[in-house]
C-alpha cells in the first residue's frame, strides 16, 4: 500500500512538470552546452548555421535525440570528432507544422546509458520563414546604410532559428560565432562578447567573403527562449560602468540620456532582492517594429523605442526587464502554463523598484490599478467563453497543450500573479515576505521550478519562521485562496482595489467628464496636465472601461483639453486610439488618419492590437495590408488572427 501511495506522488509530481509544447526528449537527455556558428547573409536573408551541442543522458538507455525545429532545411547531422554522419527525419503533424513546428529526430547509431555524455552537430539553413527572427532591408533601418536583424524567442520561436529543445526546463550555457559579410555590420548576443577568437570554426568558408567575426559566450546557464541576437548598423554608449544603450546612430544620444539612470535602477532592485549576478546590463533599443515593449534577453535586454518617452516616464520597461534577471531569468517557469512564475513575480519586484523611483506607494498602486482593471476586463471576457481553452487564459494556469504557447499570452501572468504575491506578503508582512522570495531565488537558482514548488517551498518556509500556531493559522489563509487563485478561472479569490488618493484624482476627473454636459469642461478639469503618466493612463482605461457612455461631442472636448491625439506618449495614444474607434470619435475629420499613421509607425502588439480589434474588418485588412512588410512575424500572425476572427465587413462610420 505505501509503495503505491509513493508512486503514486511520484507520478503526480512528474506529471505537473511536464512541458507540453516541446517535442523533444528532454526528460531522457539534457543540452548541457550549446555553441552556434552563423554565418549572415543578410542582403538575401538567408543565415548558414551550425549547432554543436553537449548532451548528458539521464535515461537507462537512448538511441535517439529528438529536437524542435520550425521551417527550417536541415542540412546534416554528425558527430564532431569522428565526422560520422548520422541517419535524421523529420516527423510532422500537418496540423501542427505552422503551430509548434515539427520533430526532428536523430538516431545515434548506438545507444548510451544513464550519465554518459556526447557531443553532435548539426548543419542548417534559416530564413525569413524564421519567426524568431525580423529582417529588414536597408531602407527600413533608422541609418540606412545596412540591413538589420533581431530576434525574439519568448516564448517557443527559438526553434526556428536554432534546433534545440525548447523548453524553458532545460538550461544550459551557450556560445557563438556569427560572421558577417558588410563591415559596417556590429552583432550583439545575450553574452558576453569574447575577443581573439576563443572558438574555432566548425565550418569551411571562402573568407574573403567574410568581413568581420563576433563571438560570445554565456556562462550562466539559460533557457532557449533567452537567446538573442542583433545585427546591424548599431553601436553602444555607456551609461555607467555596468550599464549601457545600444542602437543606430540616429537617436542614440536620445536614449542614452533617457536611460541614464539605468544603474540606479539596478540598484534599487539589488536593494530589495540582493547582488545583480549578471555583471553587465545592457539595454537595445530596436526598430519600433520590435512587437513588445522589453524583452529580457540576458546581458542584452530588447526594447521598442516607444518606452522613450522624452520625460523618463517610460522607464518603467526597464525596470521590469531589469527585475526579470532575477525572476524568469534566474528561477525560470518550467513550462509555458506556469508563466507567471516568470511575470508575476517580475511586476512584484518591478514595483518594488518603482516604489523607489516614485517615493511614494500611491504612484505605485495606480500602476497596480490600471493593471487590475486591464486583468479584470481579460478576466470577464475569457471567462465567458465556450471553448475550454480561452477560459483557461483567466487563470494563472493556461491549457497550452497543441497550441503556440504565445495564444495564452495576456496581461493576466503579470497582474493575477502580482496579486497573489501581493496577498501573500499582507499576510506574512512585507520584511517576512522579502526573506521568503530571497530563499525562494537562493534555493532555485539557474534552475526551473512551478507553482507546486512555489506553494512546497512557501509552506516549508513558513512553517521553520513562525510558531505552530501562527503557521496553521497562516497555511489555512493560505489554502483558502492558492488554487483557486492559479486555477480558477472568474475573479481571484480576494478583491484587491489599489484604491488610493493619486488613483482616485484620476477616476473622479473621468467620472466628471462621463457626467459633464456635451460640449463643456468639467471643473478644474487642467489637472490632468499636472498627472503623472500612469495617473493618465488610469483615466484612459476608466473611460475605456466606461466608453459606452461617452459621446463623441465629449471626445472631440477631451481630444481639445488635453491634446490627446498628438500626445508623444505611446502609452496614452494607443488608449485614447482605441476609444476613438470605440466611441466612433475616429474620422477623416478627427484623428482616424492618425490612427492610421501609428498603427504602421510602431510595431508593438500590446499597442496595436487593440487598435486592430477596435476596428471593422475592411479597415482593418487595408491597414494590416499597408503595414505588412514592417511588422514583425509574430504580430503579423496576432493581427491576422484578430482579423480573421472578425465576422463583420462594414462599418460605415469608418469608411
Ligand atoms: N518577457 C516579456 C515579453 C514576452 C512575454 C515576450 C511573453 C514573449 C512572450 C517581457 O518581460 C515583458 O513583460 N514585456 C512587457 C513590458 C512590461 C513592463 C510588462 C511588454 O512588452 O509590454
Ligand atoms: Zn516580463
Amino acid at each position: 500500500m505505501k509503495f503505491y501511495i509513493i508512486a503514486f506522488l511520484i507520478f503526480a509530481s512528474f506529471g505537473v512538470d511536464i512541458d507540453k509544447n516541446t517535442f523533444s526528449n528532454y526528460k531522457e537527455v539534457k543540452m548541457q552546452h550549446l555553441h552556434i556558428e552563423w554565418l549572415l547573409n543578410l542582403r538575401s536573408k538567408i543565415i548558414d548555421g551550425s549547432a554543436e551541442y553537449t548532451f548528458k543522458v539521464t535515461t537507462a538507455e537512448l538511441k535517439e535525440v529528438h529536437l524542435d525545429i520550425y521551417q527550417m532545411e536541415i542540412k546534416y547531422a554528425y558527430y564532431p570528432n569522428v565526422g560520422k554522419v548520422l541517419d535524421w527525419h523529420v516527423e510532422s503533424d500537418p496540423k501542427q507544422s505552422l503551430v509548434q513546428g515539427d520533430k526532428l529526430i536523430i538516431k545515434l547509431g548506438q545507444s548510451y546509458k544513464y550519465g554518459d555524455i556526447f557531443q553532435l552537430r548539426i548543419k542548417y539553413q534559416i530564413g525569413e520563414a524564421a519567426r524568431a527572427l525580423s529582417f529588414m532591408s536597408i531602407e527600413q533601418t533608422d541609418d540606412k546604410k545596412a540591413p538589420y536583424l533581431f530576434s525574439q524567442c519568448e516564448a517557443n520561436n527559438c526553434r526556428s532559428m536554432i534546433p534545440l529543445q525548447d523548453t524553458p526546463s532545460i538550461k544550459f550555457t551557450y556560445s557563438a560565432t556569427v560572421l558577417t559579410q558588410d563591415s559596417q555590420i556590429n552583432v550583439f548576443m545575450s553574452g558576453l562578447p569574447v575577443k581573439n577568437n576563443k572558438f574555432a570554426l566548425m565550418e569551411q568558408y571562402n573568407m574573403n567573403g567574410i568581413a568581420k567575426i563576433f563571438q560570445f559566450e554565456l556562462n550562466i546557464k539559460i533557457p532557449a527562449y533567452l537567446i538573442a541576437i542583433v545585427a546591424g548598423t548599431v553601436q553602444e554608449k555607456a551609461t555607467s560602468q555596468r550599464t549601457s544603450v545600444i542602437s543606430e546612430a540616429k537617436n542614440i544620444d536620445i536614449y542614452q540620456k533617457e536611460l541614464e539612470d539605468l544603474d540606479k535602477y539596478v540598484k534599487y532592485l539589488e536593494d530589495y532582492i540582493g547582488e545583480y549576478k549578471w555583471g553587465f546590463y545592457k539595454i537595445v533599443i530596436l526598430p519600433a517594429s520590435f512587437p513588445f515593449g522589453g524583452m529580457e534577453n540576458p546581458l542584452l535586454t530588447f526594447a521598442n523605442p516607444s518606452i522613450i518617452v522624452g520625460d523618463k516616464s517610460g522607464v518603467s520597461v526597464a525596470i521590469h526587464e531589469i527585475a526579470h534577471s532575477w525572476f524568469g531569468n534566474t528561477v525560470t517557469c518550467n513550462n509555458w502554463s506556469n508563466m507567471w512564475i516568470n511575470e508575476g513575480f517580475c511586476v512584484f519586484l518591478e514595483r518594488k523598484g518603482l516604489l523607489q523611483l516614485f517615493g511614494e506607494i500611491d504612484y505605485v498602486y495606480v500602476n497596480s490599478q490600471v493593471g487590475t482593471k486591464e486583468m479584470n476586463a481579460l478576466i470577464k471576457e475569457f471567462n465567458s467563453s465556450t471553448d475550454p481553452v480561452i477560459k483557461s487564459y483567466a487563470s494563472l494556469h493556461p491549457i497550452t497543450e497543441d497550441h503556440n504557447a504565445d495564444d495564452s499570452f495576456s496581461t493576466i501572468p503579470y497582474e493575477r500573479g502580482y496579486q497573489l504575491l501581493f496577498y501573500l506578503e499582507s499576510v506574512i508582512s512585507e520584511i517576512k515576505f522579502q526573506q521568503l522570495l530571497k530563499d525562494w531565488l537562493r534555493q532555485n537558482e539557474y534552475q526551473s521550478a512551478d507553482e507546486n514548488d512555489f506553494y512546497n517551498f512557501m509552506i516549508v518556509w513558513i512553517k521553520s519562521n513562525f510558531t505552530i500556531e501562527q503557521f496553521l493559522a497562516i497555511k489555512q489563509q493560505i489554502d483558502t485562496v492558492y488554487t483557486k487563485w492559479i486555477y480558477d478561472t472568474g475573479s481571484p479569490p480576494v478583491k484587491l482595489g489599489f484604491i488610493n488618493d493619486a488613483s482616485t484624482q484620476a477616476t473622479d476627473l473621468a467620472e466628471d467628464w462621463l457626467s459633464s454636459r456635451p460640449g463643456e469642461q468639467p471643473q478644474g478639469f487642467e489637472i490632468f496636465n499636472q498627472f503623472k503618466s500612469n495617473q493618465k493612463q488610469l483615466f484612459l482605461s476608466y473611460m475605456q472601461e466606461k466608453y459606452t457612455n461617452l459621446n463623441t461631442i465629449t471626445m472631440k472636448q477631451l481630444d481639445l483639453s488635453y491634446n490627446l491625439s498628438d500626445n508623444k506618449d505611446a502609452e496614452l495614444l494607443f488608449r485614447w486610439y482605441t476609444l476613438s474607434i470605440q466611441t466612433k470619435y475616429a474620422t477623416t475629420n478627427t484623428n482616424l488618419n492618425k490612427i492610421r499613421t501609428f498603427v504602421g509607425k510602431i510595431g508593438r502588439m500590446k499597442m496595436i492590437n487593440p487598435i486592430y480589434k477596435a476596428l471593422d474588418k475592411n479597415t482593418a485588412q487595408t491597414w494590416y495590408d499597408e503595414n505588412k512588410n514592417f511588422y514583425h512575424p509574430l504580430a503579423k500572425q496576432s493581427i491576422e488572427n484578430i482579423i480573421k476572427s472578425k465576422s463583420q465587413y462594414v462599418n460605415v462610420e469608418l469608411l
